[in-house]
């Protein structure tokens, strides 16, 4: 969907800021929103480009460089890191042949850190887009990663 129909869905107030930027960014293959668009955001809002790119650097969901069509984020707070008994982020880094903060040559997967997902007392957990995963094994993991069409 482009930005102006997005747009037009909703009213002209700052609280809906998130919103526009999080279903907008869902519509780019490319999982970011661009420089340009992001003005266009700020001017709709009538608020500073500024505030705009404050609200994007915190939030880890959104990114202002292109990404993969999946982003995988390894929660890297501490109830995950004491549960993390076969070392998660080792696992999909092998798995998908990426570090972090990299995107796959066929550009289907993004990994990153992110911090807590709320979901400490079934860590170790991972965030795959908006799809959280908690109490993961190898074998969880693999399953979660071939049905996404990586083998
Ligand atoms: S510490 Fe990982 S979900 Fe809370």
């Amino acid at each position: 969907m482009e930005l102006a129909n997005i747009l037009a869905k909703y009213s002209k107030k700052e609280e809906n800021l998130i919103e526009i930027l999080l279903e907008f960014q869902s519509t780019i293959n490319t999982n970011f929103i661009s420089e340009e668009d992001l003005v266009l955001i700020a001017n709709y809002l009538n608020i500073s480009e500024s505030k705009v790119c404050s609200v994007m650097s915190f939030y880890t969901l959104l990114s202002t460089t292109p990404r993969g069509k999946y982003i995988v984020q390894v929660c890297n707070n501490v109830s995950c890191h004491l549960s993390d008994e076969f070392n998660v982020l080792k696992t999909i880094e092998t798995k998908l042949g990426i570090k972090v903060n990299e995107t796959t040559k066929n550009k289907k997967f993004t990994l990153e850190f992110t911090s807590c997902i709320g979901c400490c007392d079934e860590a170790p957990a991972i965030r795959i887009d908006n799809e959280v995963y908690t109490n993961l094994t190898k074998e969880k993991i693999e399953n979660i990663f071939f049905e996404l069409g990586c083998e």
